[in-house]
């Protein structure tokens, strides 16, 4: 750590006390950062503590969305996003009325578990089309999206959430890969949006075969935000802290991590006497890298970047938050 990057932890922890915050990161956030934080977690952990957490401010280091289910969750509390342009382009690929959306099956996978549509389609179209069908909707929204949602899910238990639902017929948004992971472990009939994370949407079956080769005795962990292609010929499909878990208990030596480089720290840090190698160089996303040490002592100091949601949004994006978060881990 250089002085200039010591003098700014310094400022931050000392604002952080004055203020009475909490700072909270997602695993994919950049080294640093996540090394101050109070609290680096999933998506599902993240969620659970901004839910029961006791401070006055939540400086929260990931995306929009996160810190909006963090507002959401925590009325009281005031919601900080150190940039807020770091957005979530999947989150951003459903509306529930006004935005075209594109719709439709999944072509070349074994398994379909959606039905073809139009390729206009809005979260209202697909729920007149559907009527009574729940809808799950994936962490990786807005809050205008949960609100029109019935139960929300994270990559940790969208299998345990679909599997709650007393329903035969289940909509899941907007991540195709996560909905065609559900589809594979449910007998219900999963009807999918077409979104997609452009960091794990990459990947490829090919890709997998080529680590293999190159790294004979590690074990693959991969997102399930990835392709299905890359889920059946992966060892162990898990969210991100999932896959800390993975690592430290199943005994492996070496391993293969298909997900955003961010983890990669955490894995290293916490299992220093292990080998892990990305399945791709590439996998950054580069909104979770906006936040810096920078931007965190800037919304520290102004108070601004404040998340809110309209309370008649907030009541009932809870509601399906509450839900999921009702569901035992
Ligand atoms: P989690 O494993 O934290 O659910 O990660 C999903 C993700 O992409 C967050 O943007
Ligand atoms: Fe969105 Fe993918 Fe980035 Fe997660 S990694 S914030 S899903 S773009």
């Amino acid at each position: 750590m250089n002085q200039d990057q010591k003098e700014l932890i310094d400022e931050i922890l000392q604002l952080k006390t004055e203020r009475r915050a909490i700072i909270l990161a997602h695993n994919y956030q950049r080294d640093e950062v996540q090394d101050i934080a109070d609290f680096t977690g999933d998506s599902l952990e993240l969620s659970r503590t901004a839910a029961g957490i006791d401070c006055a401010v939540i400086v929260f280091c990931g995306v929009h969305f996160m810190a909006e289910s963090a507002a959401i969750l925590s009325p009281d509390k005031t919601v900080l996003l150190p940039d807020m342009d770091a957005g979530c382009p999947m989150a951003d690929m459903i509306e529930v009325s006004d935005e075209r959306s594109v719709w439709r099956t999944f072509p070349g996978y074994d398994q379909q578990p959606v039905f073809a549509f139009p390729h206009d389609f809005t979260l209202r179209d697909i729920k007149a089309q559907y009527p009574g069908a729940p809808v799950v909707a994936y962490v990786n929204t807005t809050a205008a999206v949960k609100a029109e949602s019935d139960i929300c899910c994270t990559s940790a238990n969208v299998v345990k959430v679909v599997e709650s639902l007393p329903d035969e017929r289940i909509i899941c948004i907007p991540d195709r890969n996560l909905s065609a992971w559900a589809q594979k472990h449910t007998s219900k009939q999963i009807i999918a949006w077409d979104g997609f994370c452009h960091v794990h949407d990459r990947l490829t079956a090919k890709h997998v075969a080529e680590a293999r080769a190159k790294h004979p005795n590690a074990v693959v962990m991969a997102h399930p935000e990835c392709r299905l292609e890359v889920l059946e010929a992966a060892d162990c499909v898990t969210s991100t802290s999932g896959m800390l878990r993975y690592a430290r208990e199943s005994g492996a030596k070496e391993f293969v991590v298909g997900t955003e480089l961010g983890l990669m720290h955490r894995l290293r840090k916490e299992n220093p006497d292990r080998i892990f190698h990305p399945l791709r160089s590439d996998m950054i996303c580069p909104n979770m890298k906006k936040i810096t040490l920078k931007s965190v002592l800037r919304v520290l100091k102004n108070m601004d970047n404040v998340i809110t949601v309209p309370e008649d949004i907030r009541i009932r994006a809870r509601q399906a938050l509450d839900r999921m978060l009702a569901i035992p881990s």
